[in-house]
């Protein structure tokens, strides 16, 4: 089994790549074969284009796009011969400085199962070491096998999975939510950037079957262009949608989407009104698998079967200085391909059961009890703890709480349990901190139990703080433990730096 871990290391990937030298033709003899990859060039389009026939049953859209590819001022489109024959393409696409983007990787179906493609990646890899670039991405079918398996095995990590999507396009009514303005930006970007669609895409949106980053710069232009969407009309913004015209065939595309439930379908409505009024007959949405897609499915973009995509990258995030750290990035990963990791373990198991169980009882078995911390179950059963909060604003300022203890703590599985209103996190047997639920706000408990830890006049920006009394201990004349309560956005650092200042301790006591 390969999965994204598989292979994950320098040898193959950029900095070692940036060391070999770049030719401008690769051409690989195999047995009496001569395999050529060069620049494409103006003359190679009908063998191209008879060869993109055979290809998906006739529905690749190569021919929609070859133009523009080949007159990308950066060039990367590349063509494949075999023996003088053309057999295949790829495209190195550079979205922004630093930002590569492949796609267009296409080889005869003849020749397919030879490992050919390997010879193909290599050199698009050197074009996109041109680049210099910060990561290298590209989408695929959750169901192209080869492809995924290509890019697995090359150590690129699956960090979105999407639902592209299709609706019909809205001829009248007037917009419920309104283009964002240039002087928004900020709030506009706050939202885009707190949210869980934000957060599911790896900080991406999907433009067709691209995923460009969503930079400042690049939602700024996208506000310009009146391509941000923004609800309600007046007063604080409380639902965004993003949509960009495709770059296959210049439709509509949904991209991005947040807020609550009724918010996301009106928005997502307004887009097909948007494609309405430029005169198309419907428009696309990708957008993250999960709570964004089922919303968008449900309101409107539900014209068609929809199609399951994955984004993979190269450049691992936790090792470049963006932000991310590796633990997060680990577990952002692994949450990600939990049903390939089931699926790994189930292969393992039934491979060593001598044939008294059945292969998918295991396989049921695998994924009904063995992977409990997935998640779904985490942020549903977090869901149903935070119930009591009444606003979206409030649940997401507790999801973040939780979210520190969960990816800087690990406390995950034994070490949190959710109730009706509230959540307990265990360190060596004993509760060590709880979240308590009300209607407008939450408390926080932090301590007793990892001992001294909060100074006599602490005081953080939250709402209240509540340091226990009981819990003070004269010879450090620090306190066991404190309360805080939370309603407000701005109390989320305070909160992390409070978690911090227990587990730094608990750690500590236990070391
Ligand atoms: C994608 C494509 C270029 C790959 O061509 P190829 O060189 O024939 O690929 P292969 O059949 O050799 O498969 C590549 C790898 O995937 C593996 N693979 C293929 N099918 C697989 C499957 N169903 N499950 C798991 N792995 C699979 C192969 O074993 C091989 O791995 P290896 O090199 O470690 O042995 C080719 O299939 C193609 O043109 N497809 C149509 C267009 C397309 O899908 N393009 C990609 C869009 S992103």
């Amino acid at each position: 089994m390969h999965g994204p871990f598989h292979e994950l290391s320098l040898r193959d990937g950029p900095i070692a790549m940036a060391r070999r030298r770049t030719m401008k033709v690769r051409a690989v003899a195999s047995g009496s074969e001569k395999l050529v990859i060069r620049p494409a060039r103006r003359a190679d389009r009908d063998a191209i284009f008879a060869m993109s026939k055979e290809i998906w049953g006739g529905t690749d859209y190569l021919h929609l796009v070859w133009d523009g590819w080949l007159d990308d001022p950066d060039g990367g489109l590349l063509t494949v011969t075999l023996d003088g024959e053309t057999v295949g393409v790829s495209k190195v696409t550079l979205l922004a400085p630093g930002e590569v983007w492949l796609e267009g990787l296409r080889l005869h179906p003849g020749l397919h199962g030879r490992g050919l493609t390997r010879q193909i990646n290599r050199y698009s890899f050197q074009i996109a070491m041109k680049h210099n670039p910060k990561s290298i991405r590209y989408s695929t079918g959750a169901g192209n096998a080869a492809s995924r398996h290509l890019g697995e095995a090359r150590g690129f990590w699956l960090i979105a999975r999407s639902r592209w999507m299709w609706g019909k396009a809205r001829k009248r009514g007037p917009l419920r939510g309104r283009p964002a303005q240039t002087r928004e930006l900020n709030a506009v970007y706050k939202f885009i950037t707190n949210s869980n669609c934000y957060k599911a895409t790896g900080g991406l949106y999907g433009l067709g079957w691209k995923f460009p980053e969503l930079t400042r710069n690049r939602v700024q232009d996208l506000i310009t262009k009146e391509r941000v969407l923004r609800y309600p009309k007046l007063g604080r913004l409380t639902a965004v949608a993003i949509y960009d015209i495709g770059l296959i065939d210049g439709d509509v595309c949904l991209g991005f989407i947040d807020g609550p439930d009724a918010q996301v379908a009106v928005l997502a409505r307004d887009v097909l009104r948007i494609a309405g009024r430029l005169g198309d007959d419907d428009a696309s949405a990708m957008l993250p698998e999960g709570r964004h897609a089922d919303l968008a499915f449900k309101a409107c973009f539900n014209q068609a079967e929809p199609t399951p995509a994955v984004v993979y990258e190269l450049g691992p995030r936790g090792l470049t200085d963006d932000g991310e750290s590796f633990e997060e990035a680990m577990w952002r990963t692994l949450y990600s391909i939990e049903e390939e990791t089931a699926d790994a373990l189930a292969d393992l198991l039934i491979a060593r059961t001598s044939g008294r169980f059945a292969g998918q009882n295991v396989r049921d078995f695998v994924t009904r009890h063995l992977l409990p911390d997935t998640r779904k179950e985490i942020y549903g059963k977090l869901e149903q703890s935070t119930r009591k909060l009444r606003t979206y604003q409030l649940r997401n300022i507790a999801r973040a709480v939780f979210e520190h203890f969960m990816i800087e703590y690990s406390m995950v599985r034994d070490f949190v349990r959710f109730g009706r209103t509230g959540i307990s996190f265990i360190y060596r047997g004993k509760k060590i901190a709880a979240m308590r639920f009300n209607s407008r706000s939450f408390n926080l408990t932090l301590g007793p139990g990892a001992g001294p830890c909060f100074p006599r006049g602490f005081n953080p920006v939250v709402d209240s703080v509540r340091l226990d009394e009981s819990c003070f201990d004269p010879g450090s004349r620090m306190y066991e433990s404190v309360t805080l309560r939370l309603s407000k956005e701005e109390h989320k650092r305070s909160a992390r730096a409070a978690i911090d200042m227990l587990m730094g301790c608990a750690l500590n006591n236990s070391a």
